[in-house]
């Protein structure tokens, strides 16, 4: 498995890693033993990137990765988040006060069953709390021991300056993919130039780039919520990733191989965080970090997934209202 430097302060991670959101909630129904074989599989063949974060399964995502990893020997990052709090859509969720920060770390640290979080995100940027204050309790647990590592999820360009302002942040995390391509503008070329990593969460379209992706989604996958899995806009889009499938059988490789492929080839400082239950699956994956494109490939996929021809927004207006632009 190949690695990559996020940000200059000494992370150094595997090119893939591992989304373990869905082993808790979000894309229907898990099982606990095969997500923690699955998760000591990943190691075994070379991830050292494990993404979570408090609010998955409300705790249980870190509970059960700090269970499936505990006591390996291999060299691990663990990557949590805080931020958005389990409360209903139609209130306010994002909470980035230095108060609940300070007491949230507290219980990832004792789901996760360690005594430091490798790299720690802000997972949403609270409107109400100056970043500076949010970052600099974040900058404060990494003098005591209890972070290693600074990251933010979904801020804009503005907020990131700041952020890094305030202490140096090591990664960002952005959804990044064939249809989410809004970081390319201007939130790549900063973290670029300023040393700053970036991880590209649901790189596969959340399960959407892939050849054997099922429209029929169970009652507890929110994927039924997000406008580009729903009615028109999903027919229209399964249109358009035809092409796509098209060429990656010319290639004789899987969808989820191809688009990998093209997001790792095009931005040499990011690194795919793909989200898997499926120990064959997360093995695919793995073997997307070693394919290499020509540039008719990469240019026709930069091309697949225009504004014009992506139907429906990444989440729900009341979700969308928390990324900031
Ligand atoms: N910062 C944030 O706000 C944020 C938001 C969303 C997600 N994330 C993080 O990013 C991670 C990844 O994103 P994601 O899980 O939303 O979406 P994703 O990685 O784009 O897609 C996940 C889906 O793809 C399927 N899949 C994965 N590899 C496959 C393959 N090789 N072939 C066929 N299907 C495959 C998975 O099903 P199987 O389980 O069956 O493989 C799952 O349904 C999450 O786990 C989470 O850690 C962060």
């Amino acid at each position: 498995m190949l690695t990559r430097n996020l940000g200059t302060q000494g992370l150094k991670v595997s090119t893939i890693g591992l989304g373990c959101m869905g082993m808790s909630s979000t894309y229907g129904a898990a099982d606990d033993t095969a997500s923690i074989e699955a998760i000591r599989q990943a190691v075994n063949n070379g991830i050292s990137l494990f993404d979570t974060a408090n609010v998955y399964g409300n705790g249980h995502n870190e509970k059960l990765l700090g269970k499936a990893i505990k006591g390996l020997q291999q060299e691990l990052t663990v990557a949590t988040k805080v931020g958005i709090q389990e409360m209903q859509l139609n209130q306010k969720r994002v909470n980035g006060h230095p108060d609940y920060i300070r007491t949230e770390i507290e219980k990832s640290l004792k789901r996760l069953d360690r005594d430091y979080v490798d790299l720690y995100y802000l997972h949403r940027v609270d409107p109400d709390v100056p970043i500076e204050e949010s970052i600099g309790e974040m900058a404060r647990l990494v003098e005591e021991g209890k972070v290693r590592y600074i990251g933010l999820s979904e801020a804009s360009l503005t907020t990131i300056q700041k952020a890094h302002q305030t202490h140096p942040l090591t990664a960002v995390q952005s959804e990044y993919s064939l249809w989410s391509r809004d970081v390319e503008k201007n939130i790549l070329p900063y973290l670029q130039e300023n040393g700053i990593g970036f991880v590209a969460y649901s790189p596969l379209g959340r399960g959407f780039f892939t050849d054997n992706f099922n429209s029929n989604l169970a009652n507890q996958d929110v994927r039924q919520y997000m406008p580009r899995f729903q009615d028109e806009n999903l027919i229209a889009n399964q249109k358009v990733f035809e092409n796509v499938k098209q060429l990656s059988q010319k290639l004789g490789i899987t969808s989820s191989q191809l688009v990998l492929a093209w997001l790792l080839q095009k931005n040499s400082n990011l690194v795919a965080i793909p989200g898997s239950k499926s120990i064959q699956h997360i093995n695919e994956n793995i073997a997307a970090s070693e394919i290499i494109l020509d540039s008719e490939v990469m240019t026709l996929l930069n091309h697949a997934f225009d504004e014009s021809n992506t139907y429906g927004s990444r989440y729900p207006g009341v979700l969308m209202a928390e990324l900031e632009k």
